[in-house]
């Protein structure tokens, strides 16, 4: 049997490479900054073939780099998120895509909490504010916050992440309300949370949270109108995809107490500037796409995405596969590649 060849697009935490060694001939990209396609192409022909690609969700994997590729079988995705890469364009080639979902939903959902709480209770501003040396005495009405406790929190997608982030708000004492493609009765049963339509929990929410896949269908879901439907006291927090938000709509919203203030893990593009109109505002805080970073998470990430890699090299479809649809072609073409 052939031994197969793998491109891991960065260095990976924990045992995941050493794993991905004892299966295949592996390539790591060494630098911190993603791979062109260009540098893909050029890795995939040195290697002779390339079987598999472990991808990270800044890494585009679309037709061309497809088509500079063609011994690929298997794109592992080391997120939950997919929107990086071109499925249907991978489907037409028969490349199996496979994901990691599940193993960072408790800690994004942790992450999530942490940038309500900071933008609730003002935190990074109290930072700021003792390291400018501003802090002279205790004040009565020195950065007055917003409950967490008896508030009402939105939920835009109750999967994974959202499940979890609603196990925690009970836990807070908060109303939960939330908007999903589907019901989660055995959720509501668990957590006291109420299913309204979108427009519902934009109306009633004292903080919204945004944990939906980023489709074309979802792309600016919240824009200057649904901002408008928020209260004017509302929190916005995004840990799921920048692009979920029309940025520049949050940006005025923003400016003009349309909404009170936004906590956002992920922006769109990213990484954001320096000099985005948003950073120039107190009442917004951002985070490095750090949601899931925890080192067991990242760990468990990068050693789920090396498993869909193995299993896939060996012809099984993983659970996590994203276009199981084109299993039977796929087999074919990796007993024929492989044999
Ligand atoms: C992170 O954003 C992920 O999709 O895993």
């Amino acid at each position: 049997m052939t031994r197969p060849r793998v491109f891991v697009a960065r260095h990976l935490p924990g045992r995941a490479l050493e794993y991905l060694a004892e299966h295949a001939d592996v390539d790591i990209w060494p630098d911190e900054m993603p791979p062109s396609a260009a540098d893909v192409a050029d890795v995939a022909a040195r290697s002779v073939s390339c079987h598999g690609l472990l991808s990270l969700l800044t890494d585009r994997v679309d037709a061309a780099l497809l088509d500079s590729a063609p011994d690929l079988l298997v794109v592992s995705n080391m997120a939950t998120g997919f929107d990086n890469v071109d499925v249907p364009a991978a489907s037409e080639r028969l490349v199996l895509v496979t994901r990691t979902p599940g193993v960072l939903a408790e800690t994004t959902a942790d992450f999530t909490f942490a940038l309500i709480l900071a933008a609730a209770r003002r935190v990074v501003e109290g930072d700021r504010f003792t390291r400018e040396g501003r802090w002279k005495t205790w004040g009565p009405e020195v950065l007055l916050g917003q409950d967490i406790y008896g508030a009402t929190l939105g939920i835009v997608g109750m999967g994974g992440i959202g499940s979890e982030v609603a196990r925690r708000a009970k836990g807070f004492g908060m109303r939960i309300i939330y908007n999903s493609r589907t019901r989660k009765p055995e959720v509501e049963e668990e957590t006291g949370a109420e299913f309204g339509s979108l427009d519902e929990v934009l109306r009633e929410s004292d903080f919204l949270t945004i944990h939906a896949p980023l489709t074309p269908e979802t792309k600016h879901l919240i824009n200057a109108d649904s901002l408008r439907t928020m209260k004017r006291t509302a929190i916005l927090a995004n840990t799921s995809r920048g692009g979920l938000v029309d940025q520049w709509a949050l940006y005025e919203a923003l400016r003009d107490g349309v909404i009170a203030g936004t906590a956002l893990d992920v922006t769109d593009p990213e990484p954001m500037a320096s000099d985005d109109p948003l950073l120039t505002l107190d009442n917004v805080i951002v985070t490095p796409h750090i949601a899931s970073a925890s080192v067991a998470t990242r760990s468990r990430m990068a050693m789920l995405a090396a498993e869909n890699m193995v299993r896939a090299l060996n012809g099984e479809v993983p659970e996590n596969t994203v276009n199981p649809e084109i299993a039977v072609g796929w087999r074919a073409r990796v007993r024929r590649s492989l044999a």
